[in-house]
């Protein structure tokens, strides 16, 4: 099939290319010209594993362009992958979203099936189909399918997710994605049909429920410092019934990306938008803002309520490990509160640094290192923030080389506390060492 995607980020870089795999021809579109000609030069732009292996593989049937008419003009299929970031009221921010719709509007010279990836409040598929018929003459089969990928591991949940959800309204023809699809129904992904609506509450649902489980473990870590319990060990007790399930179940000093922080807070938008004010959700998002603070005041009270002038390196700016991506990353608040008390902060990442220094203002107590092992040379408690592949492998000896008194914060329960005997550590929810 010939297709369009719109909007090259995360969603929509990852389906162009593994479609592109599956015999569709792909046309790549997004606005930035920048991305578009690293594209064309055959760079795959997002860290992802698999991403350049696969570009590389399926360039026959992709080509990307900077130019809407050319991408939209003669297809059967448009992708909507544009970003709906947060207003400040909490509700997404749909001005892309609709930007995207009219130049399909404006180009698009057949009858075409529009699949909505984007995450959309609940009732916004409908509109878009009643937006596309007010402005064009041509037929337009709206179909709304959320996107569940993790960053990370983006191309393996594409090729092969633990579910899609279609939702197809009343009248509309489900031929196309049938069509598209086919090799999902040979990999037996279960294939969801549902309303437009369901569909699009059920992604918010979902990221929401998993956000949760992260809030929850993280209050239970609260108490499981309190009376001397492991909360890895309760985790790993209750994720053995699989009605609960261990997934998500890592406490740690909350959740970021670009996800959960915004999903939550556009479905609580919502909720109390029509009067059914969701607790659980306020609660999660409660819970998830106090975590990273909770924890620098414990570090706080090691040090007697004064840091200041002490050396604190913060490892890992990224919301999670193994990505650049640093939007909602604990890591600021850490380093914001930090500051507050007085420290003196040396951040490391191995690549993060550049789009970190974008969202929080220059400080001379604030200094970073790409470099893992000076960045913890002299300082006095280093604080571990993502799971980062090469901070997860530090030794007990690499924090005794580095620091007088080696005295560690682990925000991620990386290590086993028993490896950790020699040293000063604590962790999240666990006894500490001391
Ligand atoms: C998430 C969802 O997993 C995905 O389905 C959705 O489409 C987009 O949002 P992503 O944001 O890439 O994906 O990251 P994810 O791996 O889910 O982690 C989100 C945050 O939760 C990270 O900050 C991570 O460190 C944190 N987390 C995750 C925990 O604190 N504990 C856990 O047990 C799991």
């Amino acid at each position: 099939m010939e297709i369009v995607v719109i909007g090259l980020g995360y969603v929509g870089l990852v389906n162009a290319v593994v479609l592109a795999g599956y015999h569709h021809k792909v046309t790549g579109y997004d606005l930035n010209v920048s991305k578009i000609a690293r594209l064309k030069q055959g760079e795959a732009v997002l860290s992802e594993p698999g991403l350049q292996e696969l570009l590389n593989k399926n360039k026959e049937n992709l080509i990307f362009t900077d130019s809407a008419e050319t991408a939209i003009k003669d297809k059967e299929v448009a992708f909507v992958a544009v970003d709906t970031p947060e207003n400040p009221d909490g509700s997404a921010n749909l001005v892309h979203f609709y930007a995207a719709l009219h130049q399909i509007a404006k180009f698009a010279t057949r009858p075409m099936s529009v699949i909505i990836r984007s995450t959309v409040p609940v009732g916004t598929n409908r509109l878009a189909a009643a937006y596309l018929k007010e402005e064009s003459p041509l037929a337009f089969n709206v179909i709304s399918q959320p996107e569940f990928l993790s960053q990370g591991r983006a191309v393996k949940d594409m090729k092969k997710p633990y579910r899609i959800i279609l939702g197809v309204a009343e009248g509309e023809t489900k031929k196309t994605v049938k069509a598209l699809y086919a090799f999902y129904t040979k990999k037996h992904v279960p294939v969801l049909y549902t309303s437009p609506e369901s569909a699009e509450l059920a992604k918010y649902a979902s990221n929401n429920f998993l956000a949760l489980k992260i809030s929850y473990i993280n209050e239970m870590a609260r108490l499981a410092e309190k009376v001397g319990a492991d909360i890895d060990e309760v985790a790993t007790g209750m994720g053995l019934d699989p009605r609960i399930g261990k997934a998500f179940f890592k406490a740690g000093i909350g959740y970021g990306g670009s996800c959960f922080p915004k999903d939550t807070k556009a479905l609580n938008w919502l909720a109390d938008k029509k009067h059914t004010p969701s607790e659980t959700l306020k609660a999660t998002i409660k819970v998830n803002q106090e975590q990273p603070k909770l924890f620098v005041d414990k570090i706080n009270q090691r040090f007697h309520g004064v840091l200041t002038g002490k050396k604190i390196a913060v490892l890992g700016l990224a919301f999670k490990g193994n990505t650049t991506d640093v939007r909602n990353s604990p890591a600021y608040p850490i380093i914001e509160r930090l500051l507050s008390y007085g420290a003196e902060v040396v951040a490391y990442d191995k690549s993060a640094i550049e789009e970190f220094k974008k969202n929080i203002d220059a400080n001379e107590h604030l200094t970073y290192s790409n470099q893992l092992l000076s960045a913890m040379k002299g300082v006095q408690a280093v604080v571990i923030a993502n799971d980062a592949k090469e901070i997860k492998t530090l030794k007990p000896s690499d924090f005794i080389d580095a620091m007088d008194k080696p005295i560690v914060y682990d925000g991620r329960n990386l290590y086993k506390p028993l490896a950790m005997a020699k040293i000063e550590y604590h962790s999240v929810g666990r006894p500490s060492s001391r």
